[in-house]
């Protein structure tokens, strides 16, 4: 199998990147007055786009995006899921018209019957009877895990090595080499040791999860159903199925974070699969754009639950820790209610999942002709490609497959070409407006650039001209072990343009 040229890679990056930094003068001189902001963004994360500078959004529709230098992208990227259902999509953006415009009330802190329309359309895909309602799938997660240890009585909460679920304390940990939680690479000041608060397994391995259960100290297992957020890696036959026996027989709960595995259809993997959590959450994606975000739980937790809070013990209506301001709002309410009932149906799951498979039979055949050593995987409307052969089994794995100067270059060279693909990884998602003629431009982009990374000389050449491009594989994939947001694009960029 043939391996990366990273002289040429080196050589393309700096040509993709002069490409960039030419056609958007706009943006780069809009990101240079930003001296303001912390980081020149308006918030840091937006730093992560390839190119030395983000690009500045002048406008959106569906799933095309104009930045302010007239460039149109076709967008895959979809604001990391949280326009999954395209961009202003019409009967979110009637219904959002209505209650700023005509009705008022955005924030009230009453009411709306919109949310009961949510709550059941919500049980209906997902199952579970009682809804309450966040702004940010990272609030639902964090309230959902104080609930989970007042109704289990117990303090530790266990994740997955290299999972995501926002900035959820408790969840930056990796299993450290005594056994104990560990942060993770580049987690900002936690506010006490991870072990003390966590127990990190290993996905696919159920032995480590009954290891970490056995100590009788976990509240609940927070997990995705499949990993998205190191690549996506799918769980093998049996182990979800392990985790629900698990959990139930250390008394543990078992929440199901379908913020981005929504993609796998209209009730998340939560239905398609037969899942049987005590707690779904769920944000980006529902409210069509607007902030939005929801914890779905069952009967009897809701009853471990109240038993506390009508004994005075806990309190979920005042500062007891559980809510927001602004949470549930009439505007957030009603965008969830539009956003569901007429974008983000059964039949736009349908479509987006048939692109998606498209996407990923496309790359597939391109990876087969070019013999190169890559994996895609997909996951009902979203697909990914990772840079190892075969799939990743684990967060462990995938994070080691990470090579931060390809993801610059494969990035950069897309964006350059009219496509954009989520900024974090080579994730991409299909919206309702998506259509095949995207799906095809992505296939033959991808080729486009793929095709001169191919190694056509013998390894030994590779660097004699370059000291980055002669970093050997270990120190090249050190910089950033994986972690989701270490090390930005842009850092890269400026590094590999050095030599
Ligand atoms: C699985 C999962 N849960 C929760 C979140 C947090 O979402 P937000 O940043 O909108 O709060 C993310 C964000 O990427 C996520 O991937």
């Amino acid at each position: 199998m043939p391996a990366i040229d990273r002289t040429r890679l080196t050589e393309l990056l700096a040509a993709e990147q002069a490409t960039y930094t030419d056609r958007h003068p706009r943006s780069r001189s809009l990101f240079e007055e930003g001296g303001n902001l912390f980081g020149r963004v308006p918030m840091t994360w937006m730093n992560k786009w390839t190119g030395g500078f983000p690009l500045y959004l002048d406008r959106a529709a569906g799933n095309r995006i104009t930045d302010v230098d007239g460039h149109t992208y076709v967008d895959f990227a979809l604001g990391d899921t949280g326009a999954m259902a395209g961009h202003s999509p019409r009967p979110t953006v009637e219904a959002v018209s209505r209650r700023v415009g005509e009705l008022g009330g955005v924030t009230t802190m009453l009411p709306t019957q919109d949310a009961q329309w949510v709550g059941a359309e919500l049980t209906r895909r997902f199952g579970m009877p009682l809804w309450s309602f966040t702004l940010s799938a990272t609030d639902a997660n964090r309230w959902a895990l104080r609930l989970a240890r007042l109704a289990t009585g117990k303090p530790k909460v266990l994740v997955f090595a290299y999972c995501y679920h926002g900035s959820v304390d408790e969840a930056f940990a990796l299993p450290g080499p005594d056994g104990k939680a560990e942060s993770r690479p580049g987690n900002v000041a936690p506010p006490v040791a991870l072990d003390l608060t966590t127990r990190a397994a290993t996905w696919n391995d159920l032995a480590s999860v009954e290891r970490e259960l056995a100590h009788g100290d976990v509240a609940a297992i927070l997990t995705e159903p499949a990993l998205t957020n190191i690549g996506i890696v799918l769980p093998e036959p049996g182990f979800l199925e392990g985790l629900r026996e698990l959990a139930s027989r250390h008394g543990a709960l078992l929440m199901i974070d379908e913020t981005h595995t929504f993609s796998v259809g209209w009730g998340g993997a939560t239905r398609a699969w037969d899942l049987e959590p005590d707690v779904v959450v769920i944000g980006k994606s529902i409210g069509g754009g607007i902030p939005s975000g929801a914890y779905g739980i069952t009967e009897q937790v809701a009853t471990s639950v109240t038993r506390h809070t009508d004994s005075g013990d806990a309190d979920i209506v005042d500062v007891g820790g559980v809510g927001g301001t602004l949470a549930g709002n009439a505007l957030s309410t009603a965008a969830m209610r539009a956003t569901l009932d007429a974008v983000l149906t059964e039949d736009a799951f349908a479509h987006m999942t048939q692109l998606a498979t498209a996407f990923t039979e496309g790359v597939q055949r391109t990876l087969d002709e070019l013999d190169v050593p890559w994996s895609i995987t997909q996951l009902g409307a979203r697909a990914e490609y990772r840079f190892t052969r075969p799939a990743p089994r684990s967060g462990e794995e995938s994070a080691a497959a990470h090579d931060d100067e390809v993801d610059a270059y494969m990035h950069l060279a897309m964006c350059n070409r009219g496509i954009l693909m989520t900024p974090f990884h080579n994730m991409a998602l299909m919206c309702p407006d998506t259509t095949r003629g995207d799906v095809d431009r992505h296939t033959s982009t991808f080729r486009e650039v793929r095709s001169p990374l191919r190694l056509s000389s013998p390894p030994a050449r590779r660097g004699a001209s370059c000291q980055a491009a002669g970093r050997d594989e270990a120190t090249r994939r050190r910089r950033s072990p994986g972690d989701r947001r270490v090390a930005s694009s842009r850092q890269l960029v400026a590094r590999s343009g050095r030599c």
